[in-house]
């Protein structure tokens, strides 16, 4: 009984109401093993860290049913969750020094008189996504040597390339003369020694002449820019090939399309709206769309990549890669992946998705714009 603590100790070391440690005990959520002689709850050392567990995923704005989804996860021990509870942390930290930085630059602006344009004041959603989660996207994301061939093949006999929203290098030709375009300072960090060139500018407004490239290429990254077709507009004028490789949101049923959006993630509608057409995009750069299916080894991991391999979406780092997770929040993520859990160990994932163990690559509305 030494080790225990009582439930007033525990809510003064905590810092939260005694009634709430009395709520979580009657919900179930967190069960003091022990009572006093006189007959107050007492929290052993395995209490405190599971009520240790259920305050961070509160602070991190879980509901309570998440978080009991969650601590009561019988395949994640206590490191594991300190490890989720770090990285969720980190990104919460990152984020909000953006946003505070993001704040102080608009406060020194209007302190001068200045008023910051509409792009400005949305940035902080946009390019600085991937100053708080850029750092996790080398883990899993990397060339897709046969997507790779056909942006290259695209490319024609361009000479000079420029690279727009390049992230860390991949899919750069390495037999061309390659320039890069990132905004991302974390990003721009993480590109490899010996990476061609790269310049700190959007693709809304290329601090380059017209004409100056004999190609352009966008790969993954149409989807970030505040203003995708004016962003596809300034490739076009600085370049006379344009090859983009993007998505296709615009035909209906799309979210039928693949199974984690449609039984898992259904808030992904909600990353969709206001996104331009692909017939809009397609425009912008006077091209054509081709589609692009997905190998079901697919060894770069964006969002739709482990769709034959669906126990990846399990893992964090696949997900930390991926902004897709980071937009939906926290709890929708959870939610789907406690349900992909639930659904694998069923059998249910199986048994709606039986047809997919055939195919060896699957169209799921990846596109290469080619102009
Ligand atoms: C998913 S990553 C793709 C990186 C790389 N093209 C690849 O295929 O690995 C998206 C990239 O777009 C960049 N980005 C975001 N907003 C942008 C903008 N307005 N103009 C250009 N790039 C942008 C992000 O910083 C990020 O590096």
């Amino acid at each position: 009984m030494e080790e225990h603590l009582t439930v007033g100790r525990v809510a003064e070391l905590a810092g939260v109401s005694v009634r709430t440690l009395h709520h979580y005990d009657e919900i179930g959520l967190v069960h003091p093993s022990a009572r006093t002689a006189s007959g107050y709850r007492a929290y052993s050392p395995d209490d405190v860290e599971r009520l240790r567990e259920v305050l961070a995923y509160r602070r991190l704005g879980f509901g309570l049913r998440e978080v009991a989804d969650l601590v009561d996860d019988p395949n994640t021990d206590a490191v594991a969750h300190l490890h989720r509870l770090r990285g969720l942390l980190v990104e919460q930290r990152d984020r909000a020094a953006a946003t505070v930085t993001a704040i102080d630059r608009e406060l020194e602006a209007r302190a001068m008189g200045i008023r910051t344009t509409p792009e400005e004041q949305l940035k902080v959603f946009g390019a600085q996504l991937y100053e708080s989660i850029g750092s996790a996207y080398p883990a899993t994301r990397r060339t897709e040597p046969r997507i790779a061939a056909r942006i290259w093949e695209a490319l024609g006999d361009a000479r000079t390339v420029l690279n727009v929203g390049a992230g860390t290098g991949s899919y750069e030709p390495q037999d061309r003369e390659v320039t890069a375009v990132e905004p991302s300072a974390v990003m721009r960090a993480q590109r490899p020694a010996g990476a061609a060139p790269c310049v700190a500018a959007s693709a809304e407004r290329l601090p380059f002449s017209d004409q100056s490239f004999d190609a352009a290429m966008a790969v993954s990254t149409v989807h970030h820019w505040p203003d995708p077709i004016a962003g596809l507009r300034e490739l076009k004028r600085v370049a006379r090939r344009v090859v983009v490789f993007t998505y296709d949101a615009s035909t209906t049923g799309w979210l039928q399309r693949f199974w984690l959006t449609r039984d898992y993630l259904p808030e992904f509608a909600d990353l969709l709206v206001g996104w331009p057409s692909l017939a809009d995009m397609a425009h912008a750069i006077g091209g054509r769309a081709e589609p692009v299916l997905i190998p079901w080894d697919c060894a770069d991991g964006f969002f739709e990549a482990h769709w034959r391999r669906p126990e990846a979406y399990l893992d964090d780092h696949v997900r930390r890669a991926v902004s897709v997770w980071t937009r939906v929040g926290p709890q929708a993520e959870q939610r789907a992946v406690n349900m992909l859990r639930d659904g694998l160990s069923s059998g249910r994932w199986a048994e709606c998705n039986r047809d997919l163990v055939a195919l060896d690559a699957a169209e799921l509305g990846l596109r290469l714009l080619v102009a």
